[in-house]
């Protein structure tokens, strides 16, 4: 059984390219959390709700994709829907919630094809992770995982030169070049799977988060 507290929970968000591995890591994370009797809650952006249903279909050209500038905004109104239905319940009850994806991907993705300042405006009133991870990958390597996923679809973003402007805009959302606009704990996500594991859990550990 989880251990319930009447403490507020921890947010943790997962952010990096297509083929960083935040999906992995999400999935070791949340084990992780469970292994020490935490109570976790596993979520992803986009979400399952109905917005993030739509975006995705979007992203796999099931339908005319919207115009960037309405995609930027389906993202940040999918968010606060995840936010109300998914994180901040899982925060009141006490959870390590754990997110892959978050303002981070919309600052990244869609701050290199929208204007950024707006993008930024149009998510500040998503609530601010506790910790971000922020899995950082040349973007040549991280294609070539993208391409080697068994029956893998390619959605909108995952082309070299898209990827590759995505990821200096993350680099720069970070701080990793340039003023920082968000707080992340880089990890080096080309390093082995365990070894960007336990990178994760020690971010996680030393933020006091557990
Ligand atoms: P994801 O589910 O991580 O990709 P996959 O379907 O390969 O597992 O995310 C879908 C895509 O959405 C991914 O290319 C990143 C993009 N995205 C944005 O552009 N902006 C956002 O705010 C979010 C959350 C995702």
């Amino acid at each position: 059984m989880p251990v319930t507290t009447s403490k507020r929970g921890s947010f943790i968000v997962l952010e990096g390219i297509d083929g960083a591995g935040t999906t992995t890591q999400l999935q070791n994370l949340v084990a992780w959390g469970k292994g020490l009797g935490r109570g976790v809650t596993s979520s992803f952006e986009p979400s399952d709700g109905p917005i993030g249903a739509y975006i995705r279909s979007a992203l796999r050209g099931e339908r005319t994709p919207p115009p960037q500038d309405a995609i930027a905004l389906m993202f940040a109104a999918d968010r606060l829907d995840h936010v109300s239905r998914v994180i901040e319940p899982g925060l009141k009850r006490g959870d390590l919630v754990f997110c892959d994806r978050y303002v981070g991907s919309s600052l990244a993705y869609q701050g290199s094809l929208c204007e950024p300042g707006w993008v930024r405006q149009i998510n500040a009133r998503a609530t601010t992770p506790d910790l971000t991870l922020y899995l950082r990958i040349d973007p040549d390597v991280a294609l070539e995982r993208v391409s080697n996923r068994e029956g893998a679809h390619r959605d909108m973003y995952e082309t070299k030169e898209l990827l590759e402007r995505i990821s200096s805009a993350y680099d720069q959302v970070y701080g990793v070049t340039g003023a920082r606009e968000l707080d992340a704990v880089v990890i080096d996500a080309a390093a082995p799977i365990e070894e960007v594991f336990r990178a994760c859990c020690a971010a996680v550990e030393s933020h006091g988060l557990l």
